[in-house]
């Protein structure tokens, strides 16, 4: 590769990244919740079993882009089921 395409390169990776930030500006990724459906998948491209459009919960049209889905969604979510025996019992 040239010098000049190289240059040319990484200024697209600068943009790219900067473009990926602002769409992430003010809104923080939930957790993925920790419960049967999540913990077991290793491979992000699963995710989209479930999350793409017409699945059970698919993502909103303005998510953030739609793939790499651990950069953003960290584990940690507490499990569904868990959260809502909690609420219900501490009602
Ligand atoms: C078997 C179907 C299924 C698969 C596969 C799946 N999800 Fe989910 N996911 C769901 C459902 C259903 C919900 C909604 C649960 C709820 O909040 O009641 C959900 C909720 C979430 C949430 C929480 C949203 C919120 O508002 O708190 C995140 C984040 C998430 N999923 C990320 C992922 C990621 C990342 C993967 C891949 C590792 C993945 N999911 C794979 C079915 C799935
Ligand atoms: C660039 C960071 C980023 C990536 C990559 C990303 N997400 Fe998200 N996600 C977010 C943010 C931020 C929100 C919260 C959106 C909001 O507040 O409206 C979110 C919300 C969600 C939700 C809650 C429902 C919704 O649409 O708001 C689910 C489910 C979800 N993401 C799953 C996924 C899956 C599955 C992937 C991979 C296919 C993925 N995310 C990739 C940042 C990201």
């Amino acid at each position: 590769m040239k010098r000049k395409d190289m240059f040319f390169a990484a200024v697209i990776i600068v943009i790219i990244v900067f473009l990926v930030y602002l769409s992430t500006i003010g809104r923080k990724a939930p957790a993925i919740p920790g419960d049967v459906a999540h913990v077991k998948i290793t491979d992000q491209r699963a995710c989209l079993d479930c999350h793409a459009p017409g699945k059970v919960s698919p993502l909103k049209q303005d998510h953030p882009p739609k793939e790499m889905c651990f950069e953003c969604h960290k584990r940690g979510g507490s499990s569904v089921a868990a959260r809502d025996n909690f609420s219900r019992k501490a009602r």
